[in-house]
């Protein structure tokens, strides 16, 4: 049984994608382990209420440094969900190969700091881009810009709005980040 331990700061929506398909074994032989946030969330609140540890790590300088204390020994992948702090170059070079994130763009566009949540849609609206979608990718020092797994994409609509692009980012990641963290634990040495 492989052990996943899920990095979120919202809703946990994905994270509630990945404790399901762990449960249906979509995620063959694994479970999440634990589940740390960095502010207080909901994606804390679906944790507790499947049953599976949690940590709130208040966010700030040393937060890499906590976690690297928090997480077991036994742990076989990190998993970013919704995650919007970013890691000490310590703590990315440490876990290099096992921390994976999904991004709401198609990376390499959209992609380092500043470009988060609806700070992406709407810079894809605005660009008049003909697509967008989603990218799990590695998780390295260099924000967003590890190796990509896989991506997802939908061709956007005439009159689209960010907020009609979050929903449609939101339905490819469900469909492709089990396959990312399928794919991940596959290559895991
Ligand atoms: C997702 O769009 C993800 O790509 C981005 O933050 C959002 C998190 O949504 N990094 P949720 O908390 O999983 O609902």
């Amino acid at each position: 049984m492989k052990n996943i331990v899920v990095l979120v700061s919202g809703s946990g929506s994905n994270l509630q994608r990945i404790i399901d398909c762990c449960a249906s074994g979509e995620i063959p032989n694994a479970r999440v382990s634990l589940v740390v946030a960095d502010r207080e969330c909901y994606g804390l609140e679906r944790a507790e209420m499947a049953g599976i540890k949690t940590m709130l790590i208040k966010r700030g300088k040393d937060f890499s440094d906590k976690l690297d204390s928090v997480v077991p020994e036994n742990t076989d992948l990190i998993v970013l969900a919704g995650f919007l702090s970013i890691l000490s170059q310590e703590f990315t070079q440490k876990f290099e190969g096992k921390i994976i994130n999904i991004h709401p763009s198609l990376l390499p566009k959209y992609g380092g700091k500043g470009m988060w949540g609806h700070y992406v849609h709407e810079a894809v609206a605005a660009a008049g881009e003909k697509e967008s979608g989603a990218t799990v990718h590695f998780v390295t020092a260099g924000v967003d810009e590890g190796e990509i797994i896989l991506q997802g994409k939908f061709d956007i609509m005439p009159g689209d709005t960010a907020e009609d692009l979050a929903k449609k980012v939101h339905s490819v990641e469900y469909d492709i980040f089990p396959e990312g963290i399928r794919r991940a634990l596959a290559i895991l040495k």
